[in-house]
């Protein structure tokens, strides 16, 4: 892109850690590298809307590398294509009005796989635009890791080794409850790191047969607590999902939450220990993030100033393996990226007898293990 050129940069959906360093990685690059102008909406898409932001400069961005949350403001309700402040009207023509008004050339957005579908959907209408994974949840498709991710699974396996040993202590069976939404990645990293006796995530359907099985044996070889690692969106076999709040000025307005209090009702009564529950919630997502995550923001950052710099829009950078690559926003829109059942985390679990809550993967793994031992 010839120089000088004018890049505006948006952070859509919840918050996460890691989005500072983004904010720091791509202004940081675009002024020293392309000498470029950034402009950063307050927000999310409500500032592109509105045209509410300012220009960032680099004594901007400095010392922001390890701060929790955005300088930039999001929102969760912010939907050009279904704007709740204006009662659900489509007002993304102000998007493009803002844009040009302003003299860009490109916005880096910043976000959940919301975000990425409405900044496809604003790509298509004539807005270059690069996307930035973002979300505790790892749950966009594409790329093989998104960031704030792995802050989430250090928050929740560090607060499960904190319930292992009052459990051990009270002889109890501890439920500890994470977030995720539709997706188990949480809970299995943070149960599996945790050594949780029992992971449940969305994927599998609990057999709550299983789960008390899990509980007794463990009883009967005189270990006499159990520690279940449970995702919000995990569901009874033939249950349903719980679900805590109706958001319904947002885009995505199913909230999730309480199914690890469900479990302790259908367990109660029927395991010899008392049943807690410990809902994580937000605090998986507040916070300075992990040196990892601080890591893989800056190259997340650098990379999507670099492809704004070669004019390679309508992408979002992902990482897919050890490469950082473009990987176009239509494959990421409307869709989830769910743990599937060969997945190594889940095949380790099973060999350390981690239970899934299914008896069919046990079987599975053991019938494998007799086919080839
Ligand atoms: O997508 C991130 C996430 O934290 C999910 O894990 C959770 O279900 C949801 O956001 C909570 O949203 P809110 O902050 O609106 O309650």
């Amino acid at each position: 892109m010839s120089q000088p050129f004018r890049v505006g940069i948006l952070t859509g959906g919840g918050d996460c850690p890691g989005l500072n360093a983004v904010i720091r990685a791509v202004t940081k690059s675009l002024i020293l590298l392309n000498n470029a102008e950034v402009y950063g909406f307050r927000d999310g898409f409500q500032g592109l809307i509105e045209q509410d932001g300012e220009p960032l400069e680099y004594r901007d961005v400095s010392g922001i590398l390890t701060r929790g949350g955005t300088i930039l403001g999001a929102s969760n309700k912010a939907n050009p294509f279904d704007y709740h402040r204006r009662g659900g009207a489509d007002v993304s023509a102000e998007c493009l009005h803002t844009y040009r008004e302003l003299g860009l050339d490109a916005i880096v957005a910043i976000g959940g796989d919301g975000t990425m579908s409405i900044a496809h959907r604003l790509s298509e209408l004539g807005l270059n635009i690069v996307g930035v994974p973002k979300t505790i949840d790892n749950d966009i498709v594409g790329t093989d890791r998104t960031f704030g991710f792995d802050t989430a699974v250090t928050i929740a396996t560090e607060a499960i080794d904190r319930i292992h040993t009052t459990a051990q202590s009270h002889h109890r069976v501890m439920i500890v409850e994470t977030m995720g939404r539709y997706a188990g990645w949480i809970a299995l990293h943070a149960g599996v790191a945790s050594g949780s006796d029992v992971v449940l995530i969305p994927e599998f359907p609990y057999e709550i047969d299983d789960v008390v099985d899990v509980c007794a044996r463990r009883e009967q070889v005189g270990q006499r607590f159990t520690i279940i690692c449970i995702a919000e969106g995990a569901q009874p076999d033939g249950g349903e999902r719980a679900v805590k709040k109706i958001v319904a000025d947002s885009p995505d307005p199913v909230r999730l939450g309480g199914i690890g209090q469900v479990l302790a009702q259908q367990l109660s009564g029927r395991v010899a220990s008392e049943v807690r529950t410990t809902v994580l919630g937000h605090m998986q997502r507040g916070g300075t993030p992990t040196p990892y995550d601080r890591n893989l923001s800056t190259s997340f950052g650098a990379h999507a100033a670099r492809l704004v710099a070669e004019e390679r829009f309508g992408v979002m950078v992902a990482l897919q393996g050890q490469e950082f690559v473009p990987f176009p926003l239509e494959k990421v829109a409307d869709r989830t990226r769910t743990v599937p059942t060969d997945d190594d985390l889940i095949q380790a679990g099973l060999a350390v007898g981690t239970s899934f809550g299914v008896s069919d993967l046990r079987t599975e793994l053991e019938t494998q293990m007799g086919a080839t031992g």
